[in-house]
């Protein structure tokens, strides 16, 4: 693994988008997997800004999202369908139909979870993953104790990870208790993983992901075995280490 140190999060922003923009411009045709919560935004916003100034081209781009809340639909402000189209994909050219996220309102499971999986297997899997880490360990929504040979399913969300993400909703009773996820096997797949991780909160958790055993209890402590894992931290993240 390579970990990269950087003064503070604007600086991991630019680091992380300088490496995306690098995949984007020598593969053109790349399949980015995508996160979402609040440590990719500079990321997105960085991006944004090349693609204004004409650096970026992502008309051949495609993307697909690691999860996505269960329950919310495409119009609802706090699912991660309008969080890429607002943060991301209304200012860049990607091309609307190369764009892919679980669909939370598919109440089969099942028959949900495949369609997800073989859209991944048919783009040829994912060329550059780009993650975020929960307070928990947790990797796109995969819960500690989850499986390592999972595939996209559906979870049921840890109270930590409820109780954090209740700073996006009105009331912590809005938060869905469940949620599609790719799964840390479908993770895994990824030729190149990059893993942003900013801000102190977040510290001893980094130390237990990249140093500590490999456990379930600890699902992104699994990216250790990644053989091309880039981790972009900000010195407060890194102060265990
Ligand atoms: C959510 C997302 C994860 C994200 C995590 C951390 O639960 N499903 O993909 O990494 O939150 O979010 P933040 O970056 O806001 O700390």
């Amino acid at each position: 693994m390579k970990i990269i140190c950087t003064k503070d999060y604007q600086s991991m922003c630019r680091v992380g988008a300088n490496i995306l923009s690098a995949q984007i411009i020598l593969n053109p045709k790349s399949v980015l997997g995508l996160a979402t919560g609040s440590t990719p935004l500079g990321v997105y916003n960085q991006l944004v800004d090349w693609y204004k100034k004409g650096d970026l081209d992502f008309s051949q781009i495609k993307s697909v999202n690691l999860d996505e809340y269960c329950g919310l639909s495409k119009n609802n402000k706090q699912s991660y369908y309008c969080y890429m189209y607002e943060n991301f994909f209304k200012h860049i050219n990607i091309d609307s139909n190369s764009t892919f996220i679980p669909n939370g309102m598919e109440k089969n499971v099942d028959s949900e979870c495949q369609r997800y999986d073989s859209i991944v297997r048919k783009l040829g899997g994912v060329d550059y993953q780009l993650l975020g880490v929960g307070h928990n360990g947790h990797i796109g929504f995969n819960e500690p104790h989850t499986s390592f040979e999972k595939e996209t399913h559906c979870v049921k969300l840890a109270d930590k990870t409820i109780e954090a993400n209740s700073r996006f909703f009105n009331s912590i009773k809005e938060v869905p208790t469940h949620a599609y996820t790719m799964g840390i096997k479908s993770i895994m797949k990824a030729k190149k993983i990059l893993l942003l991780v900013s801000g102190e909160s977040k510290a001893e958790i980094l130390y237990e992901v990249l140093f500590g055993p490999i456990v379930p209890t600890v699902p992104a402590s699994i990216l250790q075995l990644h053989n091309d894992l880039t981790i972009i931290a900000d010195k407060p993240a890194l102060t265990v280490i």
